[in-house]
């Protein structure tokens, strides 16, 4: 298949796909009317359902405080789904409802009940899977309510746990929180999820550097001179001040999302591609970072915040204007890092990252630049005349791959051009839809495949790493102050500082 002048093609090899269906069980959600469940975790089971990747023997109950019979939730269920294809009965009439408030034992007796009566209707043999699409501070009761009426003990099916970022505000209350859940579940019951680590581009990073033989060889300080990573957004805050503002863009970004991105670049390969394994190196990958304990923050680290935009024709408010944010709130929504690995293959190779709201588009990418040429034999052109090699892994919009080679011009005997070979995945995947990150992960948990969810001591490590600049940007120390920039800007620019004090400049957005 040809996409513009460059011809992509590719071959999938069937036997090649591997997808296994889970076995019989219930998907439990509590906060069934809410936005996530509505947005995400319905269409993501329909899509299951579509794909033939949900067991015959299912059901879905939702637990939430409003009063509904299971009828009135089906309707809301149909209503969610509604333009994403044909729902017939047998999907539908696996749908029930149980209403209650969350730290009430009635609530999760009714659940009991009605695990029970699904268990004979739907066979689905014990097993559950409960989704908690919940603030964090219903985490430990929901789950206290669950162990207390008997709803964790695995002596009969399977149970397991999702529960959604933030995993605490802090080192101490990640911890507090970790201590607190462990008293009514085991680690291996404990589904953290990381929605990037869902998305089909993140996970094609392994597979990227894993699956060929071109790239890892290359893929150490020796060739590699700089790693970007960014991941804008061109939507503020929203309509979730009530959180952001308590959290800012490190604790909602980077502590999380853009950790793991670094890690999927940087990590060592496992042996296997199985849960222990690879969140054995996620993990030493993360305790390699330099700490920035110590480290000179104001050369490392800038934090930005919002005001309006410049632009007449997108005019829209600054942060502080946003509804539900504190008029002089200190939060960050921007924030650029540079980050060193301590280990043998990546001394000295600084990893760039920023992440933003308000930034000029949506747009996740991770650029990773090579060496200059050491020599150039075609003089007078000399090496730092040639633009150093760049691949790209877009994530967003239009997910796909990019490679800048230095090639020859027709025409003079000399004539250094570069070729920019650029293709997205929707370019060969014609017709077939990249399934959303909520659907690889409820399969997965459905599965019991813990691969692709976040470890408590990676959490842990993440947070460790960040408490010094959470501490100074709380202790609003001189060096790092918090700097503006206009909506739809390229961010701060004093984020230029931190290249190399602003001698290199950061990839347009
Ligand atoms: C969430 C953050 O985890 O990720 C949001 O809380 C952010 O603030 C979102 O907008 C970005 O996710 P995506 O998939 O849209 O890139």
């Amino acid at each position: 298949m040809s996409a513009g002048p460059m011809t992509v093609s590719y071959n999938c090899r069937e036997q090649l796909c591997i997808d296994t269906a889970p076995g019989p069980g219930a998907i439990v959600i509590f906060g069934a009317s809410g936005d996530l469940t509505k947005r995400k975790l319905l269409p993501a089971i329909f899509a299951l359902y579509k794909r033939n990747l949900l067991p015959a023997q299912f059901a879905v109950i939702g637990v939430a405080r409003t009063a509904m019979s299971n009828e009135e939730f089906q309707a809301e269920v149909r209503e969610s789904l509604k333009g994403e294809g044909t729902l017939d009965d047998s999907f539908i009439e696996r749908f029930s409802y149980v209403s209650g408030q969350y730290t009430e034992s009635d609530t999760f007796a009714r659940l009991d009940e009605e695990l029970e009566r699904v268990t004979g209707a739907h066979k689905t043999e014990h097993n559950a899977l409960f989704y908690l699409a919940m603030p964090p501070a219903l985490f430990e009761p929901i789950v206290k309510g669950l162990h207390d009426e008997g709803l964790l003990d695995e002596t009969d099916g399977w149970k397991r746990v999702i529960i959604e970022k933030p995993f605490g505000h802090d080192l101490e209350s990640a911890v507090a929180l970790d201590h607190a859940l462990k008293q009514y579940i085991q680690e291996s019951q404990t589904y953290r999820i990381d929605h990037y680590l869902g998305k089909e581009t993140v996970q094609n990073i392994l597979m990227l550097r894993f699956a060929n033989a071109i790239f890892e060889p290359l893929w150490n300080h020796t060739y590699i001179e700089k790693v970007e990573i960014t991941v804008a957004e061109e939507l503020g805050v929203e309509k979730r001040a009530g959180y952001y503002d308590k959290a800012g863009a490190l604790r909602d970004m980077f502590q999380n999302h853009m950790v793991q991105m670094l890690s999927l670049i940087a990590m060592e390969p496992p042996a296997v591609f199985e849960a222990d394994a690879y969140r054995d190196e996620i993990a030493k990958l993360i305790s390699s970072i330099r700490p920035l304990d110590g480290q000179d923050l104001g050369h490392m680290a800038v934090r930005g915040q919002y005001v309006e935009s410049v632009d007449p024709e997108n005019p829209v408010v600054g942060y502080r204007k946003e509804e539900g944010v504190a008029p002089r709130s200190q939060t960050e929504t921007y924030v650029a890092l540079k980050l060193f690995i301590d280990n043998w293959r990546w001394r000295g190779v600084p990893f760039y990252m920023r992440t933003g709201k308000r930034l000029p588009k949506k747009s996740s990418e991770i650029a990773i630049t090579f060496k200059p040429i050491p020599h150039s034999i075609f003089k007078p052109i000399r090496p730092k005349d040639f633009n150093q090699n760049v691949l790209l892994l877009r994530m967003q919009p239009h997910e796909g791959m990019g490679l800048s080679i230095e090639v020859k011009s027709p025409g003079s005997k000399l004539c250094v051009n570069t070729l920019e070979m650029d293709f997205s995945y929707s370019d060969f995947m014609q017709g077939v839809d990249i399934p959303d990150a909520y659907e690889r992960l409820i399969l997965d948990a459905l599965l019991g495949d813990q691969t692709l969810f976040v470890r408590n001591d990676t959490v842990e490590a993440s947070w460790k790493l960040f408490m010094p600049l959470l501490n100074a940007w709380e202790a609003n120390l001189d060096n790092v102050p918090l700097c503006f920039y206009p909506a739809f800007s390229e961010g701060p620019k004093e984020a230029n500082e931190i290249l190399e004090g602003g001698t290199l400049a950061w990839r347009k957005i």
